[in-house]
């Protein structure tokens, strides 16, 4: 029978290359793309499929029910098994400490109503793509499980412990179908340039001011965004229903030394480095144990930091247009309400 996922958020980073690993490696599968295209979703970053047979695009709101039905109809025709892969959300802890109201609308309400949709269409399965940053933050030792108490500390962080909580709740009530994957940080190409390693990357490539936050000494766990979409087939195609699983690249680095690297790779300074006021409420430390997921599905990352660092960063130096596309005037805008005073 045909295969099909409807993906939520696929315009965004991870969406974009996700849309572009399923093409290639389940070619025969039919993808719906459903979308809002806020100022994270970037229709440019899917132009390699656009004209592809069996791709969809559905520009809506995964807070409208009818946008929801429309993307399930276009996935279910000729009667195909739909697999939902839901990664659409607000995504920025910035912005969520700005104003928390569009995080709780969209993670929160517009979850329940993917899964509301979701099970009255009779899906096969449902994906959760939630994040490490639900289990709060950890001191210099240990590691997060899937066990670990969530404890989320940005209203960002708050709003996608809720989201998996109805996902929870949805399979724990209704037996609906569904998987929660909990990853660390991601990076790659078609990150929107508001996140480190690509706000950094581009300003060091114009010799403007790195902003580091605080003494730098923040700790994130980093995984290339290919092994973080294998990971999430992985789960699709392999995890058991109602089980969640942490995804994790072992691959732990302060924000200090991980902008040295990419200063190094780039030929510029350290002085660009410019040490600004702290985040509110600043997460110490992340750390995935990616054990379940290795021992029980088989999967690890395939790619070292060592060689998709410099890849990504290549990435970047090679897409001038892609990225004065979208630090267009509400980029420059966002930049300035946020630095500026910083
Ligand atoms: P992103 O901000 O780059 O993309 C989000 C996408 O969702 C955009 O295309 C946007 O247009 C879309 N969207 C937002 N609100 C919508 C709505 N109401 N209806 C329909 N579409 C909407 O985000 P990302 O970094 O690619 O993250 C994707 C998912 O992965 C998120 O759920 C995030 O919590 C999770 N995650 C991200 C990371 C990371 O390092 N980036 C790590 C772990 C988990
Ligand atoms: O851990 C997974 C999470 O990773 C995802 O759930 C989020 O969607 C994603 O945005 C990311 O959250 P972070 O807050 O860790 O990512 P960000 O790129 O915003 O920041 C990474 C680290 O760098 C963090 O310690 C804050 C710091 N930072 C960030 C910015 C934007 C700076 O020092 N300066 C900056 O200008």
């Amino acid at each position: 029978m045909t295969k099909a996922v409807l993906l939520t958020g696929g315009a965004g980073f991870i969406g974009s290359n996700f849309v572009h690993m399923l093409a290639e490696l389940r070619p025969d599968w039919r993808i719906v793309n459903l979308d809002a295209l806020t100022y994270a979703g970037n229709a440019a970053n899917l132009a390699a499929v656009e004209g592809r047979d069996e791709y969809h695009f559905v520009h809506g709101d995964i807070r409208e029910r009818a946008d929801v039905m429309k993307a399930l109809e276009l996935a279910k025709a000729g009667g195909a098994d739909v697999y939902v892969v839901h990664m659409a959300a607000e995504s920025h802890v910035d912005r969520s400490i700005e104003g928390g109201m569009p995080f709780v609308t969209t993670n929160v309400v517009g979850t329940q109503v993917m899964l509301d949709c979701c099970r009255e269409a009779g899906v096969a399965r449902f994906v959760h793509v939630s994040t490490d940053e639900v289990y709060g933050s950890l001191g210099d030792q240990g590691f997060f499980t899937e066990s670990t108490p969530l404890a989320p500390n940005s209203p960002y962080s708050a709003s996608k412990t809720g989201s998996d909580l109805l996902v929870r709740a949805a399979h724990h009530t209704h037996g609906f179908d569904a998987v929660i994957t909990r990853c660390s940080n991601n990076y790659g190409p078609y990150q929107f340039p508001e996140k480190l390693l690509p706000l950094i990357i581009a300003n060091a490539q114009e010799d403007k001011p790195l902003p580091i936050y605080g003494d730098g000494m923040y700790v994130r766990d980093w995984l290339f965004v290919r092994d973080h979409c294998e990971a999430i087939l992985t789960v699709l195609e392999k995890g058991a229903a109602g089980e969640v699983y942490n995804i994790g690249g072992n691959n732990e680095l302060p924000n200090l030394e991980l902008v040295k690297q990419v200063l190094a790779a780039l030929g510029k300074p350290e002085s660009l480095i410019t040490f600004v006021k702290d985040r509110p409420g600043h997460d110490r430390r992340y750390a995935i144990d990616a054990t379940k997921i290795r021992e029980q599905l088989g999967w690890e990352p395939r790619y070292r930091f060592s060689e998709a660092l410099p890849l990504t960063i290549e990435w970047y130096r090679s897409q001038v247009e892609w990225l004065q596309g979208v630090r267009s005037g509400a980029y420059r805008e966002y930049y300035q309400r946020h630095y500026d005073a910083r």
